[in-house]
């Protein structure tokens, strides 16, 4: 790893190009033109079974890829075995080793490679990961976000330039696991190296990572910030699996200048051109999407209090549920079953009742268009719930590559 690691300087991109892996005829990951800047923290979201793990794999040297190379930096690292690479992975498991201390797991790849005097290495790890009080506690006598942290500073003393994680949090419960988020972004801001982290979890890889590549089906959907993807996805997949989308499928009424007019059960809405893709003919279709939190809700009673401009619906309310923090309605309009609108729980409207009749209302702005020919399900827990059942078979193939991959 050393000797890897001290070949090639700067530039130290991870690139994948066109890499992709083949189990007989079934496409685990479609090839493959990834670029994850040096530095960055990377992440690959999407659903269980669509190919994170295996890109990982093929970028730690775990799986042989069908085609297409790994580079980093200049460096074709596509034919080296894995321990010859300058990268390290942390596992959902963690794989510490049991009967040795914190200090000693922390210690191994140092002590593995020959390394003399450890102690100041070790110790500035520890502190890192704030663990420096539990050096001689074994792995049993630490929480699960403590393992964490000690499996983080077992790969970070290699010097790895690149660290993976494969859902690394995903053991831990809501809570540890938020605050898990804070510490690995604080960890990856302080020693600088790429993370590329791996998760089904849309808010964990938006809280965390600096650029988000959507997979669906082996295949990067769309790549970008976390705000961008969420406010401009390209695909409904996309829409759906970040957030919450109200996808309405609409006739196109007019479309020259800088606004396009849809119809839909005979009410008129706008949008930005901008915001749609190209071209958007009139009479064609169009599924005009809209977040749930960018809807206002006006009672019927109140509809001439409705500020001009705005698309407006008018529906009524089918279901609501107060969270705590916002309240999350249901609301079935003229062609369109099945809104969702989240107020935040300010001044709250009593008549705001399944039953009543509401004026749905939001600046047009707000408002994108998608390519009409997509399901508008894709990336909904209902389309997922079906490609689950084909990925049942991965869990013990993984425990095998976790041990592979770390033991000495
Ligand atoms: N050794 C294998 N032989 C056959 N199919 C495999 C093998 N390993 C993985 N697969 C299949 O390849 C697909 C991608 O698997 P992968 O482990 O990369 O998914 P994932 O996105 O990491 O999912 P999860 O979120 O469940 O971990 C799955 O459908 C899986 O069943
Ligand atoms: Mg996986």
């Amino acid at each position: 790893m050393t000797e890897t690691a001290s070949t090639s300087r700067g530039g130290g991109d991870v690139r994948l190009t066109g890499i992709s892996k083949t189990y007989g005829s079934f496409h685990a990951v479609r090839p493959l033109e990834l670029t994850v800047p040096e530095g960055s923290f990377f992440a690959l979201l999407g659903a269980s079974g669509c190919g994170k793990t295996t890109t990982l794999r093929m970028i730690a040297g775990l799986e042989e890829p069908t085609t297409g190379s790994v580079l980093l930096g200049d460096r074709d690292v596509t034919a080296l075995p894995p321990y010859k690479r300058p990268v390290n992975t942390v596992f959902q498991s963690y794989a510490l080793f049991p009967h040795l201390d914190i200090y000693e797991n922390v210690a191994f790849g140092l002590r593995r490679r020959g390394v003399k005097s450890v102690k100041k290495q070790v110790g500035d790890m520890l502190d890192l990961v704030q663990l420096g009080d539990f050096a001689r506690r074994r792995p049993h006598q630490l929480s699960g976000g403590q393992q964490q942290r000690v499996a983080v500073a077992r790969a970070l003393i290699n010097h790895p330039r690149v660290l993976l994680l494969d859902e690394p949090l995903g053991a831990l419960d809501l809570k540890l696991r938020r605050q898990m988020q804070l510490e690995l972004k604080r960890i990856q801001t302080e020693v600088g190296i790429t993370f590329i982290h791996v998760t089904h979890d849309q808010e964990e890889a938006m809280t965390m990572a600096d650029t988000v590549a959507v997979m669906n089906a082996g295949r990067v959907e769309q790549l970008g910030s976390p705000a961008d993807l969420y406010e401009n996805p390209d695909t409904t997949f996309v829409a759906n699996f970040l957030g919450t989308s109200n996808l309405i499928g609409t006739e196109v009424a007019e479309a020259h200048g800088d606004d396009i007019t849809v119809t839909v059960g005979g009410t008129a809405l706008r949008l930005p051109a901008a915001r749609c893709p190209a071209p958007v003919r009139g009479g064609g279709t169009l599924l005009v999407g809209v977040r749930p939190e960018k809807i206002s809700l006006t009672h019927a009673d109140d509809a001439a209090t409705v500020p001009e401009g705005r698309n407006r619906i008018s529906g009524r309310i089918a279901d609501s549920s107060f969270i705590g923090v916002s309240t999350q309605y249901v609301i079935d309009a003229p062609g369109c079953p099945g809104l969702e609108v989240y107020a935040q729980n300010i001044e709250r409207d009593g008549r705001l009742a399944p039953g009543a009749e509401v004026v749905l209302h939001w600046n047009p702005a707000h408002t994108f268009g998608l390519d009409a020919g997509q399901s508008p399900l894709a990336g909904t827990p209902d389309a997922a719930d079906a490609a689950t059942a084909a990925t049942a078979a991965a869990g013990t193939e993984k425990a095998v590559a976790a041990a592979g991959g770390e033991a000495p």
